[in-house]
């Protein structure tokens, strides 16, 4: 097993969980300070306790661990459980070329870029120059940055990319893109639209109706997560079930 270096991110996994850069040093929780430099040249998965004698494990940290716990968030991201939707319903994997619009905060971004390498591509546009800087500084903390390409551009004077095998589009006026999305996509690729709300979802049904596409399927974004204990079990009483809904659709 690998050792863990200054240069490594370690996720400390514990009452708490932190994804911290072991290089830093000292990190403070209130569950008191975690002196990082006692980690280096320990083996991934070493146990270390705070000031305060606090336990946790200090493991090497995944790509959900990176969007969940590091990735700064601006506007609001497509959450994983609906990325995981996105990616199981249209094959996204090694090689695909996805276009993005908008970029927002780069949660679904980073979270294609990790599927589509080593031979894949995202292209994402963003309409906002704040977003735009955000986005790309999360990209490029990801390790991802070499599969993504990113532009501050209006997606409404249309994308330059061809032949994708899939288009994703989280963005308010989504159903006006969908006609630029039907010309970008190759036959058979998908698209997939994200709408927080049943309005939207109706307006871009609409609009994919007019053009080339076929296997039209929307999917309410549901995922309930239970409590289970040795007497009693139930779903938990606060949780993120519904978050929104997804259209996909497939060019013909
Ligand atoms: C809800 S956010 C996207 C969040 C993103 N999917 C994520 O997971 O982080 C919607 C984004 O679309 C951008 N946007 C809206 N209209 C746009 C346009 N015409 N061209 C490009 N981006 C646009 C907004 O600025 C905003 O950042």
């Amino acid at each position: 097993m690998e050792k863990i270096t200054p240069s490594d991110k370690v996720l400390l996994l514990g009452e708490s969980t932190f994804l911290v850069d072991v290089g830093k040093g000292l990190f403070h929780t209130n569950h008191g300070t975690i002196n990082l430099s006692k980690l280096v040249g320990k083996k991934f998965g070493a146990r270390i306790k705070s000031s305060k004698g606090v336990a946790f494990h200090a493991l090497r940290p995944n790509i959900n661990d990176f969007l969940q716990k590091r990735l700064a968030r601006l506007p609001q991201i497509v959450s994983l459980k609906d990325c995981s939707l996105i990616a199981g319903l249209t094959g996204l994997s090694s090689g695909y070329r996805v276009i993005e619009a908008g970029t927002g905060s780069a949660f679904l971004t980073t979270f294609m870029a990790n599927l589509v390498k080593p031979d894949g591509k995202v292209f994402t546009y963003e309409l906002r120059s704040d977003f735009f800087r955000s986005a790309k500084i999360n990209v490029e903390d990801s390790g991802l940055s070499r599969w993504v390409e990113m532009k501050n551009r209006d997606v409404s004077k249309g994308f330059r990319e061809k032949d994708a095998d899939l288009i994703v589009l989280d963005m308010i006026g989504a159903e006006k893109i969908v006609p630029k999305a039907g010309k970008s996509l190759k036959s058979g690729g998908f698209l997939a639209v994200y709408s927080p709300y049943i309005e939207q979802v109706k307006a871009v049904c609409d609009a994919i109706e007019m053009e080339s596409f076929m296997d039209v399927r929307t999917v309410e974004c549901l995922v309930r997560d239970y409590k289970i204990t040795r007497d009693f079990s139930r779903p938990n009483t606060t949780m993120l079930a519904h978050t929104g809904y997804i259209t996909f659709a497939r060019k013909v």
